[in-house]
């Protein structure tokens, strides 16, 4: 290894704090350090190549090393390197909001930029709080969101998040948020106790959850009711059959917000823009951010019905919320680049025209004991592990342990494979690869978890 390498992996040691990272795991071992990136492969500071089987962070649509992104960056740096959208506009946060406008569901026509996701869940809770006290139901300011769901670190966005165990630390937090039950068709006997159901019922009784927490709290409290088209956290619940025509009904009924937290799921994951588009519902209020640059530049965005824009068009009000690089130029400059590609190359058609195949690769494994579900929608799946098939039955927590971090995680990356072995809810291993992935990843993809799968049983 040469002394520039050495001195990398010394500083990354010494002063990075790692984000959601058990530092305790790197003691005896170096900190893996992604040097570059090319198509759908990156490197390693060894040389070493891995897939990205999880587009960064569910980030990089378009695929790594696109100079045109680059180039993006660097002229509008030149041209204009930063001015904020306090009271100011600039061309390229105004032309990707209408490009944004033009593209989302129904009327979605206001889009409020901030720097990534939590901030966007953030700001529509703070919107939907805002809203109500301008029409006329101040009481309105409770969200219902689903357990295990994953939304954020910001404090309102923690709140929302299902997952205790990323909380607790930080409680009291923002009060107000309540749970329901999420789409987990695979346990959907267990979680509902009734057995049996098919899938549109299942829909209907996962919704009805929604509609009986607003009546419990009292719709007259409840603003916005939060939910991802494809859950991410718990490995990629999609919707039954439904779903969200059921949960657009509840909320007009009661006359609550519908949040659709697109994170993950917008730009093309889904192989549609937005979720709406694949699972045919008109949300409220859409947060985005990841994708969206395909994380070349950092960007987010909360995109909001016009209608609730109308109460603040006049007078003395104003939305008293914002953030210093919400909307920045590079960021809304590349975005608008990455839009550009997504068109050209038609990367929504090539990953509907793709998803059969992939899910074919990942539902070929169901052979193996350890696979007991296989589940997703786009490039977003989740492989569910199991001790038992037939019973379902899953792993403790501290097998969870040995098998996910002890092994699973690590042998994946040694075998080239970068991917997320997850046990927020049950152990999960998901695959989100850039959009521009196809047959030779797929293939890639599928020997390695089998490899990989195959020696975990052998230890159990
Ligand atoms: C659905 C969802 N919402 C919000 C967030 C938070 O986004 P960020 O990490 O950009 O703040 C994430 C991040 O993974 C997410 O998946």
């Amino acid at each position: 290894m040469t002394q520039p390498e050495n001195d990398v992996l010394k500083a990354a040691q010494d002063n990075l704090w790692l984000h959601f990272t058990r530092h305790s795991s790197y003691q005896q071992s170096e900190i893996p350090t992604i040097v570059r990136g090319e198509g759908s492969y990156v490197y390693d500071i060894h040389g070493k190549r891995y897939l990205d089987g999880l587009a960064g962070l569910f980030v990089v649509q378009a695929g790594h090393g696109r100079q045109e992104l680059a180039e993006a960056a660097a002229k509008q740096a030149q041209e204009l390197a930063f001015f904020p959208l306090w009271s100011y506009a600039h061309p390229k946060a105004a032309e990707l909001a209408q490009r944004l406008a033009a593209q989302t569901p129904g009327e979605l026509n206001r889009v409020f930029f901030t720097t990534g996701g939590g901030e966007a869940v953030e700001s529509a809770w703070k919107l939907a709080k805002q809203y109500y006290k301008l029409v006329g139901k101040p009481l309105k300011h409770k969200v219902i969101s689903r357990q295990i769901a994953y939304h954020g670190t910001p404090q309102g966005a923690l709140s929302i998040t299902g997952i205790p165990a990323f909380k607790e630390m930080f409680e009291p937090l923002v009060p107000g948020s309540i749970r329901v039950p999420n789409t987990n068709h695979y346990r959907a006997d267990e979680i509902s106790g009734i057995k049996g159901m098919t899938p549109e019922e299942y829909g209907f009784w996962a919704a009805e959850r929604v509609a009986r927490a607003i009546e419990m709290e009292g719709p007259d409290t409840v603003a916005a009711v939060v939910a991802e088209p494809v859950q991410n956290a718990g490995g990629c619940f999609p919707p039954p059959p439904g779903y969200w025509q059921r949960l657009r009904e509840i909320c007009d009924e009661y006359d609550v917000l519908l949040v659709s937290d697109e994170v993950i799921c917008a730009f093309g994951r889904l192989g549609t823009m937005f979720g709406g588009q694949r699972f045919d519902y008109v949300p409220d209020i859409i947060t985005c951010a990841k994708g969206l640059t395909s994380g070349y530049s950092p960007i987010g965005a909360m995109i909001a019905h016009e209608r609730l824009f109308e109460p603040f068009k006049s007078g003395d009000t104003m939305f008293a919320h914002g953030y210093t690089f919400g909307g920045h130029p590079v960021s809304a400059a590349v975005a608008l680049a990455n839009l550009d590609i997504f068109e050209r190359e038609d990367l929504l058609g090539h990953v509907t025209r793709h998803e059969p195949l992939f899910k074919q690769t990942l539902d070929d494994l169901s052979d193996l004991p350890i696979v007991g579900d296989v589940r997703g929608a786009g490039y977003f799946w989740g492989i569910e592990l199991v001790k038992d098939k037939s019973t379902k039955e899953t792993f403790n927590a501290e097998e969870s342990e040995r098998l996910l971090r002890g092994f699973l995680s690590k042998a994946l990356f040694d075998a080239g494979l970068y991917c997320r072995a997850d046990d927020r809810g049950d152990p999960v291993i998901q695959l989100a690869p850039p959009l521009i992935a196809g047959p030779t990843e797929f293939a890639e993809i599928g020997s390695i978890l089998r490899d990989v799968l195959t020696r975990a049983w052998e230890r159990l």
